[in-house]
């Protein structure tokens, strides 16, 4: 079984509530937010203040996608606004080992996101030090696109890495995950799924949530 992080971008901003009441229901273990700054990928998301207001509505820890540029300017404001586990792009700073430094140091879980052209070698050496790896199974910046079917290897070739040096960060993929395709992805090796149109776009969101999960 794996664990669930849906992406609120696929969500109804309108009955927001409606959807943590099914992600509640449905025993989401994260929830996903993916901050886009317009400058790192195209589009322009949300910021810190979507999450805090939210933080004081639900119990389910926080996963925050940094899609930013020098995401280091950020860390304090989300960590303050509520993130339990933060993760930024490798390709978005030349300082990957003082950034995982800088998130733990505020007592919550770190992450390094890597693109789908970027290879595992980029992040062997802070490997010991973060508590998550995200590898982006979509190029990022938009909900709703199809999985590249490559980034199951590479979820296999990082599975084999954390085994063989007895690492225990947990794996996460994100993006064209969808209870149809999600038995391939736990099979490859992933802890934590994260799906958007996946989830909201399907008819019963609480079975999908279960079905991607492995339930
Ligand atoms: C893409 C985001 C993803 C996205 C996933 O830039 O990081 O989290 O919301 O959406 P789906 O599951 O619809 O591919
Ligand atoms: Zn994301």
């Amino acid at each position: 079984m794996a664990k669930i992080s849906p992406s609120i971008l696929a969500a109804d901003f309108y009955n927001l509530c409606e959807s943590f009441d099914m992600m509640e229901e449905a025993k989401a273990d994260y929830v996903h937010f993916d901050v886009m700054d317009g400058s790192f990928v195209p589009t322009i998301t949300f910021g810190a203040p979507v999450l805090q207001k939210l933080k004081k509505r639900t119990k389910i820890p926080f996963d925050v996608h940094l899609m930013v540029v020098n995401p280091e300017k950020h860390f304090d404001v989300f960590v303050d606004a509520g993130a339990d586990i933060m993760t930024f792009h490798a390709e978005a700073t030349p300082h990957v080992h003082r950034c995982i430094q800088l998130i733990k140091k505020k007592g919550i879980k770190a992450g390094v996101v890597l693109n789908p052209h970027t290879p595992i070698s980029q992040i062997q050496h802070v490997l010991c030090d973060v508590d998550i790896v995200l590898l982006m199974s979509v190029n990022p910046g938009f909900g709703g696109q199809t999985l590249i079917p490559e980034v199951l290897e590479k979820g296999k070739e990082l599975r084999r890495i954390a085994d063989e040096k007895k690492l225990d960060f947990e794996i996460e993929i994100d993006g064209g995950v969808y209870p149809e395709n999600s038995e391939t992805v736990r099979a490859s090796g992933f802890d934590v799924i994260v799906a958007g149109s996946g989830v909201f776009g399907a008819k019963d969101p609480i079975d999908a949530m279960r079905k991607i999960k492995g339930e």
